[in-house]
């Protein structure tokens, strides 16, 4: 099979920035759809890249756009909804993903590459996981009616810009001596955003990888209260972390989900009640990457995060430096 362009739904968010990076290093051509222009500036300035906004995601649209690609990844995702009723969550998992394979059916697409999440199924305990799992039956599904389809199950991913290092690291700088810790000894295996990437290169054209499941999971697993511990540890906290029992975990995430910018909610809670670990054999190995550790990495983001930005800003107030 050949590929030489490719359409991605998700591509500006913390992954798609990293896939991109990849695939346009190996001289692919990327048509990348975000949903506004307000798309983060470095995407403009990738090679073979365009970078087409769509406003409605309608089948026929859809259909127009990914026309002259030979395969589509779909990244699109998100980790909190407008309230809690779980439709937020259906629109972009569910409802969107079934308007792209049926979009990808038409324009006679024949490889397809499909984000989900470890734990993600229809029965799950979270509207994310449901909705998730929901999403990765359409896409194995349309593997069976002909659409050559790889779905990637990651646990947390970290590097660089993500959102969970750093937002850990926000909120122990924010918070007072003493940190509550919610699902503190819930069990994740984070994964560095270059394997996970990289396990999508290597699927592109690979066709052992036509209608497999990978859950993607790093070298370690970890507690959430020992990432979190390690997380103080290299931004130099001093804050004391607590772990929470169910109902004030509970009421944590009742509060927090008013907070602007939701950091914690109930769903999140909800999810967090399964360990985000890989249970068969990691599609990393299996896909031939060599898993990093966290401490390959994450040091080199956070290491004295902090402590760099006081100094900085004591040289601007200073005027050292405009
Ligand atoms: N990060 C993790 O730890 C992690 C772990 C497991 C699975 N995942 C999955 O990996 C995928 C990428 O995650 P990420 O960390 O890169 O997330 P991210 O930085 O938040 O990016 C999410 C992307 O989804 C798109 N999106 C959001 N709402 C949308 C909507 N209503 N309609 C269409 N597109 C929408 C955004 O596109 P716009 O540019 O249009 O806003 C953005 O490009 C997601 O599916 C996520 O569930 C992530």
């Amino acid at each position: 099979m050949r590929i030489e362009s490719i359409g991605i739904f998700g591509g500006t968010g913390f992954v798609g920035s990293s896939l991109a990076n990849e695939l346009t290093d190996r001289g692919l051509h990327l048509r990348i759809f975000p949903r506004s222009r307000e798309h983060p500036r470095y995407l403009s300035l990738l090679p073979y890249t365009e970078i087409i906004e769509i406003t409605t995601y309608d089948k026929t649209n859809i259909t127009e756009q990914i026309a002259q690609c030979d395969a589509v990844i779909n990244l699109a995702g998100i980790l909190n909804e407008k309230g809690d009723s779980g439709a937020g969550f259906r629109r972009v998992h569910t409802e969107l993903t079934e308007t792209i394979i049926k979009a990808c059916f038409d324009a006679r697409i024949r490889r397809y590459l499909h984000m989900s999440a470890l734990n993600a199924d229809p029965f799950g305990p979270s509207h994310y996981l449901r909705t998730k799992g929901e999403a990765e039956n359409a896409a194995m599904a349309a593997h069976d009616e002909g659409l050559e389809t790889t779905v990637f199950r990651p646990s947390v991913i970290f590097g660089p810009n993500d959102n969970f290092f750093n937002r850990f690291a926000r909120l122990l700088r924010i918070s007072p001596p003493l940190f509550p810790l919610a699902c503190a000894f819930a069990r994740f295996q984070p994964v560095f955003v270059g394997d996970v990437s990289a396990a999508f290169v290597r699927a592109l054209t690979d066709h052992s990888t036509f209608g497999m499941r990978y859950d993607l999971g790093g070298p370690q697993e970890q507690t959430l209260i020992e990432i979190v511990r390690y997380v103080a540890k290299l931004t130099n906290s001093r804050r004391v972390i607590v772990p929470m029992g169910p109902l004030l975990s509970k009421l944590q995430a009742n509060i927090l989900e008013y907070v602007p910018g939701k950091p914690f909610s109930r769903d999140n809670l909800r999810s967090a009640s399964a360990d985000s670990v890989c249970r068969g054999e990691d599609g990393l190995t299996q896909l031939g990457i060599k898993p990093t550790a966290i401490g390959e990495v994450v040091p080199s983001y956070l290491n004295g995060k902090f402590e760099r930005m006081r100094y900085y800003n004591l040289r601007s107030t200073a005027r050292r430096f405009p």
